[in-house]
């Protein structure tokens, strides 16, 4: 006999996913219904409705696609480009570099305009390269979860406007957890994630396309190379026929569906202060002890965090203490950030003052018993971060 299945509750402080809410795990236990279901559909419009809430959007076609962020991505670009279009694409990390590889798979031409890994894409750079390559597509990763860079988007919106492009903007790590604005912006085609500051398990895909996107979808000369991302199809799920597409994940969307109710009752703008006071919790307690951030700093994201390995420790080693000792994981660097940088997420659920505290104390703990010349007092220090903004905010 295989083993029962018992999974360890562990503090999830890596790039996703993040800590489950229990309110969540017990929707995704309630009982499974029929996908065309009566019922099972009211939930399917109140997920829209709410998605359309938290992306700041009027758009129609607003739903969750089944699959991770990445399915999220593939919808934006496959039904978007086709063979011979031109995309520019904005590259500071790995999920850059995932939207120019998943675009030249759809056989467009790209042209990157690129950054180092922590800083942000220079707007000027992607405006002039626009204005230059006046391509359909541009894309941008509002929250590079590879490197914590907090792009900010209106001014590259405006540029790809103003050439007719569509822009396609990846907020799998920022819906939920910091202002996102896709009509104020006037961004074409966006898509998340359901396991970074929803606090949702990963396998749903929240996407919205504004009418601009859905013209250019109708438009195509060629059909969409994927049938179970092509938004034409699926249209007729979400429009008012409910003609059979592909089974939806039922329990995922009863888990999403708790998870959007949880950022209502919060508050969105109440969610995102939390998300800010956190980090910059964190950040105290980090200083404290002599330690800084790998990322640009006026760009920095508050729910991923790049806190720079000291010279002379290994990274590796303090990571499998903090699980094995203190069930906590945080993430390794990636490219040129690896072995440099612990990726430490505070998203969602994993967004607490218990959360920052004990994994301050674990480092800090970690790092001296490796000879590591650190400060003391990293958790008091945010914790008193913590309780000032307490005290200025009554
Ligand atoms: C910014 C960003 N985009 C896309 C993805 C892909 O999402 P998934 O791994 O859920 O497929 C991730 C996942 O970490 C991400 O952080």
């Amino acid at each position: 006999m295989t083993a029962e299945l018992r999974p360890t509750r562990r503090m999830l402080m890596g790039p996703g996913p993040s800590d489950v809410h229990d309110r969540v795990l017990r929707a995704l236990s309630a009982p499974v219904l029929g996908h065309l279901d009566p019922e099972f559909l009211a939930l399917m419009d109140g997920i829209q409705q709410m998605l359309r809430g938290l992306f700041k959007t009027e758009n129609r076609m607003t739903m969750p696609m089944s699959g991770t962020g990445s399915a999220g991505m593939e919808t934006c670009f496959v039904n978007l480009l086709e063979p011979g279009d031109a995309a520019v694409i904005g590259v500071n990390g790995v999920f850059g570099g995932r939207m120019a590889e998943v675009s030249e798979r759809c056989g467009a031409t790209v042209t990157k305009v690129e950054a180092p890994w922590g800083q942000i894409v220079p707007e000027d750079a992607m405006i002039e390269t626009i204005r230059r390559v006046k391509p359909k597509v541009v894309g941008l990763v509002h929250a590079e979860t590879s490197t914590g860079a907090w792009q900010p988007v209106e001014a590259i919106a405006a540029a790809a406007r103003e050439v007719d492009a569509l822009l396609i903007l990846d907020c799998v790590t920022s819906l939920g957890g910091c202002p996102v604005e896709i009509d104020a912006w006037g961004v074409d085609a966006a898509y998340s994630g359901t396991q970074k500051c929803l606090s949702c398990p990963p396998g749903l895909a929240p996407v919205t396309l504004g009418d601009r996107a859905m013209a250019a979808v109708a438009a195509r000369k060629h059909k969409v190379q994927s049938w179970y991302l092509d938004l034409s199809l699926l249209a007729n799920y979400w429009g008012g026929e409910r003609a059979y597409h592909h089974t939806a994940p039922i329990s995922m969307n009863y888990g999403l569906y708790e998870a959007l109710r949880m950022v209502f009752e919060e508050g969105i703008e109440a969610r995102h202060a939390r998300h800010r006071l956190h980090h910059e919790a964190l950040y105290a307690g980090l200083q404290q002890i002599g330690i800084g951030l790998a990322n640009q700093e006026g760009h920095r994201l508050p729910m991923l965090n790049p806190v720079e390995v000291p010279a002379g420790i290994d990274e590796a080693s303090v990571r499998k203490e903090l699980l094995e000792r203190h069930n906590i994981e945080v993430g390794a660097g990636l490219g040129p950030l690896k072995g440099k940088v612990w990726r430490v997420g505070i998203m969602g659920a994993s967004c607490s003052a218990n959360h920052v505290a004990l994994f301050l104390s674990a480092l800090e703990n970690a790092l001296r018993s490796r000879g590591a010349k650190v400060g003391a007092g990293a958790a008091a220090a945010a914790m008193q971060h913590l309780e000032a903004a307490e005290t200025a905010a009554r």
